[in-house]
């Protein structure tokens, strides 16, 4: 029986997790709910050690601070474009932590009087917590580029993925019925296998999504996960984490226009592979900072389209600098924020917050496309797939369907990036090639600079 001290303080932990998730839904309190909720899960790590029948301490305490040094490492060194492999690999230590969790009950409970349901809580725990283990470590080999970013197939991957799926449903009845370490052993090692053979699929441009879908699995077994324990806490923070992250899930995949099944599965169907991905050698107009600088000083109204580059460049402070130059210049600059610009949820929001841009200035797809017809300059700092048209016009193409941001409707279009090389969808972009465009080849850290001095000397 837990103590009531314990259950009031996991109950306060439980309120800070809830508070957090409040917190985080905005940008002006996101810091402050991240450090609610991690004082709501210091408060529950620590409160496990007044707990009577704890054994193990000093091998308990290395294991934390092993974690715990590995955590901070991590957070500090990864940069913020690397994020989603971070939360990648967060995720999937903590569904391969459930299902460990899991696996040493089943072995502490096999041949004891167990309530069948119980048994089910710990199959679901030891499958999807090892799904969502192999399964994040696929999507981390694939966002770090470790292993190809583009959906990996092969003829019988859709009979060996279901053959695995109805194994595990097997092993589980059987576990339910008769429990013991080695059927647990045996269906994690099924989990393992669907979670490679789930992600193997899935394109580069769709990975984001994955990873969500796989903290909601995590988030699901960490619930079930409590539920064996009898750990109220654990089932709170997994409800949470299993709804947030079904959530978040849904919301990316309906901002890219595709279902998740199609995110899953569109590969195995033959249509959904991605594109050629080769830089391509047709004739372009290109154009130096003074030039740009020159569209830019006459204009009456401009909209910035910031992407991934500008993010990995790190150019957000001189886009700032020159968005605020072109201002006392008179000129109506906003920026055009697409929902899955960039490499996470809010990745330009965070971004832009981070160079002080105001937030009026920041305008949302739905809100700023009609003002594309009216705008001088459509300046596109390290964007790509967000303005590609391909997403209307191609069927078949990976992002065909994604709603876009109409910059080909601008008069004139700037496009600042490195090379002819494609976004992360791999497919050519045909508004690089339209009349109205001009590239300004470079970094964007480097060739900002040297615009912001260009429009300053005008
Ligand atoms: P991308 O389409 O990936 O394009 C980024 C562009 O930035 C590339 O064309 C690249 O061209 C350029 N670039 C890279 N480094 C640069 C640097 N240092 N200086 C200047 N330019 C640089 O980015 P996007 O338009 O932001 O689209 C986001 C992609 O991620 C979409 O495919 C989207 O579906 C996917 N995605 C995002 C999310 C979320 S939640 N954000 C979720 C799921 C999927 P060069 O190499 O030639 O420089």
């Amino acid at each position: 029986m837990t103590p009531t001290w314990v259950q009031v303080a996991y109950l306060v932990a439980a309120v800070c997790f809830i508070l957090a998730l409040r917190g985080l839904s905005s940008p002006r309190t996101a810091r402050q709910g991240n450090l609610i909720g991690a004082a709501g899960a210091l408060l529950a790590t620590v409160v496990v050690f007044f707990q009577t029948d704890l054994e193990h301490i000093p091998l308990i305490l290395a294991a934390i601070a092993l974690g715990s040094l590995g955590g901070v490492l991590g957070a500090q060194r990864v940069q913020m474009t690397q994020m989603p492999q971070l939360v990648a690999l967060f995720n999937g230590v903590g569904g391969g932590a459930a299902a460990l969790v899991a696996l040493l009950e089943l072995h502490e409970i096999a041949g004891s009087d167990v309530e069948a349901f119980d048994l089910a809580a710990t199959a679901f725990t030891v499958v999807v917590g090892s799904v969502s283990f192999s399964g994040s470590l696929v999507t981390f080999a694939k966002l770090q580029e470790l292993m190809t970013t583009r959906p990996v197939t092969f003829p019988g991957l859709p009979v060996l993925f279901g053959a695995a799926l109805l194994a595990s449903v097997a092993l589980s009845v059987l576990v339910v019925l008769e429990p013991s370490s080695w059927l647990g052993i045996g269906l994690a090692v099924l989990g393992l296998l669907v979670g490679v053979l789930l992600v193997l699929p899935v394109g580069g441009a769709d990975v984001p999504i994955v990873i969500s879908l796989l903290n909601a699995f995590t988030g699901l077994t960490v619930a079930a996960g409590g539920y064996v324990l009898g750990n109220t806490l654990l089932l709170v923070a997994g409800t949470l984490v299993g709804a947030s992250g079904t959530l978040l899930t849904l919301l990316m995949a309906k901002a890219m226009g595709r279902s998740v099944a199609n995110t899953l599965f569109g590969a195995l169907k033959g249509g959904s592979t991605l594109g050629a991905g080769t830089a391509s050698d047709r004739p372009v107009r290109s154009a130096g900072p003074e030039d740009v600088a020159i569209l830019l000083g006459y204009a009456e109204r401009v909209l910035i389209v910031p992407g991934y580059g500008l993010a990995v460049a790190q150019a957000q402070h001189s886009l700032r600098e020159l968005v605020d130059v072109l201002g006392e210049r008179g000129i109506a600059v906003d920026y055009a924020i697409h929902p899955v610009a960039g490499r996470m949820p809010g990745h330009m929001n965070v971004l832009l917050a981070e160079a002080q841009v105001p937030y009026e200035q920041l305008k949302e797809m739905d809100d700023v496309n009609g003002e594309f017809k009216q705008t001088d300059v459509v300046l596109i700092v390290g964007a790509n797939d967000v303005v590609n048209p391909a997403a209307k016009t191609t069927p078949g193409a990976p992002i065909y369907g994604m709603p876009i941001l109409n910059a080909d409707e601008a008069r004139q279009i700037v496009f600042m990036k490195r090379s002819m090389r494609p976004g992360f969808a791999g497919i050519d972009n045909e508004l690089l090639f339209d009349p109205k465009t001009t590239l300004l080849f470079g970094d964007a850290k480097e060739t900002m600079s040297k615009l912001l001095n260009a429009v300053k000397a005008l």
